[in-house]
């Protein structure tokens, strides 16, 4: 197992344009953390940063919808979706905003620093204009048909059906998302960040460099993108909202969302570092830092392509080590849809399934899109927990406890020689680290929960074939103990490695087995997890069982 690397590990900066349905959480936050989590388990130094992307069209379109100012809309929003991810468990070192001073600063200077380097292409250039609002459509405030695949919502920046990068003026029947209009032409003038320079560095940093370690979904993406030939992408737009351009010539226009949200990253990581008295840059500049991007698929162009030319371009900055992607979830059979309400709101989920996290997390992780889209249906995450986390893990460690109240009083026997069956069974149990850690070192989540389950079966399988409670019943005393003894350190083991997918359960099993934190680098075969220093407190279960009326509300809920 690796150890002591610094690991800056980041989430997508969501929209403070509404609130965090699952779809969101299964796709950059629940992998992100189990991930940052691990890392700081195996004793890495870890800054996992976040925070509310708060620029953009995307606010402006929802503060005028709501008829509110867009400060009005990201302040009620940055609370919620903050809020949200912390009922989640979503170990953030830092959720910071970029509607913050420092990041205004940060994403101002590096534009700047770009500008004297004379990265930008400076031109002028015929633009989509609503003449009614007098306003430039930049982005998602013009819609129209997509060039691509004919998708006819797509937005002036992308297509969301195909994943293209769009121009406006490549829309085909474009129309402004503000009054409705057929847009006009009018000139302005753009910085634009010529991709088409960096193709060779793409080239040998990604597709050369990357071919073994990227996800195969990623890998794709980018090599079709670089395949089709880079153009040079505005990074200004004639907006009234976002960071101003740092520049004489740029009065009334600000920079493009996607130049300064991930440069969010950095405005974070320098907020936190300031907050803990520690030094940002390192985490930022050292050749030994991991940076890691966790995304959706949508983002992938960003995290991939334009951000790795925009650090590349500024020259002091590492690049990302594994930007690891997923698919997208659906829910029941479609995607998650805002407008027409068809998602699971977390505020909404803790509300039905009070202090039911963990069940959320370890279904979203079991489930993940991880190579290719996937669905989320209400009946599996019933059966998931139900029969994985209920009758399977929970099971197994609720027996544990019992028994050994019933038989020790609480207390975790000594181990008086053991068998060749128990010597098997521990062996295996502490493979479980290294196994684990393998798969979550190669973003394997679904894989590596599986094998946290795996290891309360082989519990459930060993108690069942060693049955503890004949052997008490005939006064094999000596035996039990030896069972118990075992049993109890895979519970243990099972405290420790579900750190990272159940954090509400393993620091309730830690609490009930009083464990101290353990390291997963501490932990060793010939040093047992338990010893009798260890009293089990009085058993209370860790999951609990949903019944089929509960799914069914839900059913009704999201379908009427
Ligand atoms: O797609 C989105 O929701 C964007 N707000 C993600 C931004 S990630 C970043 F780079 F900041
Ligand atoms: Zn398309």
């Amino acid at each position: 197992m690796e150890s002591k690397r610094r690991y800056t590990i980041t989430s997508a900066l969501p929209y403070t344009n509404g609130k965090i349905h699952i779809g969101h959480l299964a796709g950059a936050y629940i992998p992100a953390d189990i991930y940052a989590r691990f890392k700081r388990e195996t004793d890495n130094d870890v800054a996992y940063i976040c925070g509310s992307d708060e620029h953009g069209v995307a606010i402006s379109i929802r503060a005028k919808k709501e008829k509110k100012t867009p400060k009005e809309i990201i302040d009620k929003y940055h609370d919620l979706i903050k809020k949200s991810f912390s009922d989640f468990g979503i170990s953030f070192d830092n959720y910071s905003r970029t509607s913050s001073k420092i990041h205004h600063e940060t994403a101002s200077e590096f534009f700047k620093f770009l500008e004297s380097k004379k990265v930008f292409e400076i031109k002028d250039s015929k633009q989509l204009y609503d003449p009614k609002e007098n306003q430039f459509l930049a982005d998602r405030f013009v819609e129209g048909e997509c060039p691509h695949c004919g998708f006819e919502h797509a937005y002036g920046d992308q297509c969301e059906n195909c994943g293209s990068s769009l121009s406006p003026e490549d829309l085909i029947n474009p129309i402004s998302k503000i009054s409705g209009s057929k847009p006009i032409e009018k000139e302005t003038k753009h910085w634009y960040l010529p991709l088409g320079n960096y193709e060779e560095f793409l080239k040998e940093w990604f597709l050369e460099g990357k071919k073994n370690t990227a996800k195969t979904n990623v890998y794709g993406q980018v090599k079709s993108w670089v395949d089709q030939g880079l153009e040079s992408r505005a990074i200004t737009r004639d907006l009234d909202w976002g960071i101003p351009v740092p520049s004489e010539d740029g009065k009334g226009k600000v920079l493009y969302v996607w130049f300064d949200a991930p440069i969010g990253y950095i405005s974070s990581t320098k907020e936190w570092a300031e907050r803990e008295n520690k030094n940002w840059e390192p985490y930022w500049k050292d050749k030994n830092t991991k940076l890691v991007h966790f995304i959706g698929k949508d983002n992938i162009v960003f995290h991939c392509i334009i951000f790795p030319i925009i650090l590349k371009a500024h020259g002091e900055y590492i690049l990302p080590e594994n930007v690891p992607a997923n698919e997208f979830l659906n829910l029941e059979g479609n995607k998650f849809s805002t407008s027409k309400n068809w998602a699971i709101w977390l505020d909404e989920f803790l509300m039905d399934f009070p202090g039911m996290q963990d069940s959320l997390r370890y279904t979203l992780t079991v489930n993940a899109p991880e190579t290719k889209d996937n669905d989320f249906t209400w009946k599996d995450f019933q059966a998931r927990n139900n029969n994985e986390l209920v009758a399977t893990f929970g099971n197994f460690i609720n027996r544990v406890f019992v028994l050994t109240h019933k038989y020790f009083d609480g207390s975790v026997p000594e181990n008086n020689g053991l068998n060749d069956i128990d010597l098997e069974v521990l062996k295996k149990t502490y493979e479980y680290p290294k196994l684990i850690s393998e798969s979550l070192d190669n973003f394997k989540f679904r894989q590596a929960v599986s094998l946290l389950i795996d290891l309360s079966r082989l519990g459930n399988k060993y108690l069942a074939d060693e049955e503890p409670w004949k052997l008490y019943k005939s006064g094999e005393l000596e035996r039990v103990k030896q069972i118990m003894f075992v049993s109890l350190q895979v519970c243990g083991m099972l405290a420790i490695l579900s750190h990272p997918f159940l954090p509400n359960a393993s620091k309730k099993i830690k609490e009930i087995i009083n464990l101290k934190e353990t390291k997963w680098t501490e932990i060793n075969i010939d040093n047992p997890i338990l010893n009798s220093q260890n009293k089990i407190n009085k058993p209370e279960l860790i999951f609990r069982k949903i019944e089929d009326e509960e799914i069914e509300n839900q059913v009704e809920k999201l379908k009427g």
